[in-house]
């Protein structure tokens, strides 16, 4: 038995230490439920002319140069979560981090007490202060620079699951892009984009699960990967 003691101990503290991280609280909804009818939350940001509030990432990155200014990295962080705990209960003009032109334009941010508890808001900060980051907006926009760089079905397959019922299955949950290719040969792209939009059930009775509906691929992008599923169904 004595052997099988430190693995034990090392499961107790991987235990612990993920329950004193999440809290059970999602730093991502509350974010979400918390703060979206004044930020936009989107990575890379969002603008308008009528929003309430600059957006999420730009007020973070904000704070987070500010604190960054001869501080030791590593106390950065809880800089940034106590004054993100402190400013949303009690908004002050003179505590902002904001200029007086930006407080100008939107006035004051209202106190959001009673909308949000202390622990909510330490959720919330964790979670901004990761997520809101210049070199992850750099990977995010080189990565979207990469997928508009491929052509249309490319582009489906790099964002979308097809591939892991209609490739890496190899026909065993989903008819293979050749089955429904063949299939559709003569009929042309017009009933596989249908099926992608609406989702399919039933059309292929030896397999069982249904085919979730795609609503947010463009019209390129669905004949790309409508011409391609065609291109995989002919004879060679
Ligand atoms: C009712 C609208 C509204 C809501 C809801 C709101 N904010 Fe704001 N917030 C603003 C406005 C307006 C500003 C800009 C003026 C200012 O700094 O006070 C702002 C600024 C901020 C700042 C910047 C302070 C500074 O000095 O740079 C932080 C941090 C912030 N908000 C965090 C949050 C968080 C976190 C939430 C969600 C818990 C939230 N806000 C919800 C309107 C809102
Ligand atoms: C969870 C697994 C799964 C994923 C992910 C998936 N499919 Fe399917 N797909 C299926 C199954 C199963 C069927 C057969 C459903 C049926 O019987 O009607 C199907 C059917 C289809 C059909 C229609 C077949 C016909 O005969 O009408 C097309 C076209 C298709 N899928 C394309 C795609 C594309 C494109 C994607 C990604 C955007 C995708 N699928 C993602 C499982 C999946």
């Amino acid at each position: 038995m004595k052997r099988f003691f430190p693995l034990s101990i090392l499961l107790i503290f991987t235990a612990c230490s993920n329950q004193t991280q999440t809290h059970h609280y999602n730093g991502e909804k509350l974010t979400q439920e918390k703060c979206a009818a004044c930020h936009n939350l989107d990575m890379p940001p969002k603008t308008s002319d009528t929003e309430k509030a600059p957006p999420l990432y730009t007020v973070t990155v904000h704070l987070k140069e500010w604190m960054a200014e001869g501080a030791n990295p590593s106390d950065v962080e809880s800089k940034f979560t106590s004054f993100v705990k402190s400013y949303v209960i009690y908004p002050d003009r003179d505590n902002s981090y904001c200029t007086k032109e930006m407080l100008d334009k939107y006035g004051l941010m209202p106190s959001q007490k009673g909308n949000v508890t202390e622990e909510e808001l330490d959720a919330i900060a964790q979670y901004i202060f990761n997520r809101y980051d210049q070199m992850k907006l750099l990977e995010i926009m080189q990565e979207h620079a990469k997928i508009a760089a491929m052509p249309p079905a490319e582009q489906v397959l790099a964002i979308k699951d097809c591939k892991m019922c209609h490739v890496a299955a190899g026909g065993k949950i989903a008819p293979t892009f050749a089955q429904i290719g063949k299939k559709y040969q003569t009929q042309g792209t017009v009933p596989i984009i249908k099926a992608i939009t609406h989702g399919s059930k039933g059309a292929w009775p030896q397999y069982t699960i249904p085919m979730r509906a795609y609503t947010d691929l463009t019209p390129k992008q669905l004949e790309g990967i409508a011409k391609y599923i065609l291109s995989k169904g002919k004879k060679k």
